[in-house]
């Protein structure tokens, strides 16, 4: 690919670049021709999508790419699906994804600085780069694959100044052999492309309206290099608690035609938002930590199932009178795209569970410390933690604080529940104490921010815990990360009559499938928890919504029995029920 005054040339021949994000680590790799094969049925050559460093480098310098981590894969199956693609390696990603793409192990290294020329971080990104470089080598465009354009950093103006930092990205993808145009991607003020961006580089722009406002802007800072929005945000995200965000078909759409009319290139963020499955939702901050919901619909033009919305009826069909505009890749077909099949499964009976109590020596690894430790300095990313020490003396009626706690704890003394302790609301509790009692707090890792300056969002309990100016010590320290192969360890009992209620249990239950088919999950009567189906992990529910049922893929069913397994915080909701239409409230 070129980049002259004149605009992009792909093999000499000019064009605008219309692409359609889709993140391949939300969608599960069954499914990934299939959506490819959409981006493509609307008119589009290209395809974006970024890279997780967190999932890719889960554990230290053990490195991953299969599964919904294998991104050769990916690059394999867009370039037969015919369409050109846009990486965004960088190493943050920002996202609405956890800590932004990061892995929750740089945190263990105290004092570190993110996104800058820390020396740690740059040793690290360096080795992350040495194993995920090579292998996308072979997919640039200049190699004869579909990778055209690659990014360096994320918005980084909306972080921060250290443009040396923004030239080591570049001479890292350089260096390791990467010769295809570079760019950044900022918000369209002076402030963000001036910190954000390098001056010999491709700018580029995100946002969801007002394109000529933000090109005014961006001619400050470029003039002879094509035009492209590499995020047009024709939706939003969700965050727990507060109202689902959808956006006019109509506005984006006109917005849209602007853009073709100006010769500007497009990349729609999102065109296929997808899901955070497990814990991978990040969370935004403003004085409140706000953490993202499962489902990343996005209001896109493609659900998170993957069907047609009316955005992509009205993009398709705007598109066909810009065709001459927008050269195919070669193995650009017209493909006979259709919806899944979706089933009401009907509802689930419960009829074992177990208390996360009884199970913790399969599931958990102890700690003895004086002090309160983080998640990550026990080498735990996610999850749940339990910290647990004895209290000794008469304590009368005594204010419990947890600085700081996060992101929710539950608090029990001798194993009686005495409520929750939030990050964001700081409710108080008051303990009372005679002789001697056992402390139990449960903490619940919600998401790490990925956005702005507190992304350093370290889990568990941070400093300490006291009993008004008396700080506690002398703990016992459960990580509990609840990973797909711990719910394997779960040991289940008959449901007894007496079921407590705020002892987080287990609820095991069974489905039978017919015919398989895409479902959706309705947690109501539930409260807070995970839902793990056939083992695999499809995510948080909250009765606080906005999302009132989880996206239950197809490829995670099977003909004949399947199993679903509950972790519930609070109450026992009896049923769940297997719907065949989403609502994300
Ligand atoms: C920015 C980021 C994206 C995403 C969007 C909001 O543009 O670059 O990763 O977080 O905001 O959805």
């Amino acid at each position: 690919m070129e980049l002259t005054k004149n605009g992009i040339y792909i093999d000499g021949e000019k064009t605008l670049l219309i692409s359609g994000a889709m993140h391949y680590f939300r969608t599960l790799p069954e499914a990934w021709e299939d959506r490819l094969q959409k981006i493509a049925s609307a008119g589009f050559n290209c395809v974006e999508t970024y890279v997780p460093w967190n999932l890719h480098e889960k554990k230290e310098n053990e490195f991953d790419y299969n599964g919904i981590c294998d991104l050769e894969k990916f690059l394999e199956l867009a370039e037969k699906t015919g369409l050109y693609v846009i990486l965004r390696p960088s190493p943050y990603i920002c996202t609405e994804w956890e800590f932004g793409g990061l892995p929750p192990w740089l945190l263990k290294y105290e004092g570190i600085h993110l996104r800058t020329m820390d020396p740690i971080y740059i040793e690290k990104i360096n080795r992350y780069y040495d194993s995920l470089i090579p292998r996308v080598l072979k997919f640039l465009s200049t190699k004869g694959g579909p990778i055209i354009a690659m990014q360096i950093e994320n918005e980084y103006g909306s972080y921060g100044n250290d443009h040396k930092y923004l030239e080591f990205l570049e001479k890292a993808l350089i260096s390791r052999g990467v010769d295809v145009p570079l760019f950044t991607s900022d918000g369209p003020t002076d402030n963000m492309l001036s910190g954000g961006t390098l001056k010999h580089i491709w700018k580029t722009i995100n946002y969801g309206s007002r394109t000529e406002e933000a090109f005014k802007v961006l001619e400050k800072y470029q003039k002879d290099l094509p035009k492209m929005v590499m995020e047009f945000w024709i939706g939003w995200f969700d965050h727990w608690g507060y109202d689902h965000i959808t956006r006019k078909p109509e506005e984006m759409i006109e917005e849209f035609k602007k853009m073709l009319d100006e010769d500007i290139s497009v990349n729609f963020y999102m065109f296929h938002g997808g899901t955070n499955f497990g814990f991978m939702n990040g969370a935004n901050y403003d004085g409140k930590h706000r953490a993202d919901v499962t489902s990343y619909d996005y209001d896109a033009l493609l659900t998170e199932a993957g069907d047609f919305t009316e955005k992509y009826y009205l993009v398709k069909e705007l598109l066909k009178n810009y065709e001459s505009k927008i050269k195919k890749h070669k193995n650009y077909k017209n493909y006979e795209v259709k919806e899944s099949l979706k089933k009401n499964y009907g509802k689930i009976n419960f009829l074992e569970n177990s208390c996360i109590f009884e199970n913790l020596e399969n599931i958990s690894q102890t700690y003895k410390s004086p002090y309160i430790k983080t998640m990550e300095s026990l080498n735990q990313d996610y999850g749940f933690i339990l910290y647990e020490t004895e209290i000794l003396g008469n304590y009368e009626n005594k204010k419990l604080t947890l600085e700081e706690v996060r992101d929710r704890a539950m608090i029990y003394l001798d194993g009686k529940y005495l409520g929750v302790i939030d990050r964001n609301e700081k409710q108080e509790i008051f303990i009372s104490v005679k002789e001697k009692a056992k402390l139990s707090i449960l903490v619940e890792n919600l998401g790490r921010i990925n956005y702005g300056p507190k992304m350093k969002d370290s889990k568990g309990i941070t400093d300490h815990v006291r009993l008004e100016n008396q700080i506690l010590f002398n703990w016992e320290i459960k990580t509990i990360p609840l990973e797909e192969k711990d719910i394997k360890k779960l040991k289940f009992h008959e449901i007894a009559k007496e079921n407590v209620k705020n002892i987080p249990k287990f609820y095991r239950g069974k489905f039978i499938v017919d015919e398989i088919g895409d479902s959706f999950l309705e947690f109501n009567n539930w409260e807070k928890g995970h839902v793990y189906i056939n083992g695999f992990n499809i995510g948080r529910y909250w009765e606080i919504g906005p999302q009132k049922r989880l996206y239950v893929p197809k490829e995670l069913l099977k003909i004949g029995e399947n199993e679903i397994i509950v972790f519930e915080l609070h109450k026992f909701g009896k049923e769940m029920e297997l719907k065949d239409k989403p609502d994300l409230g």
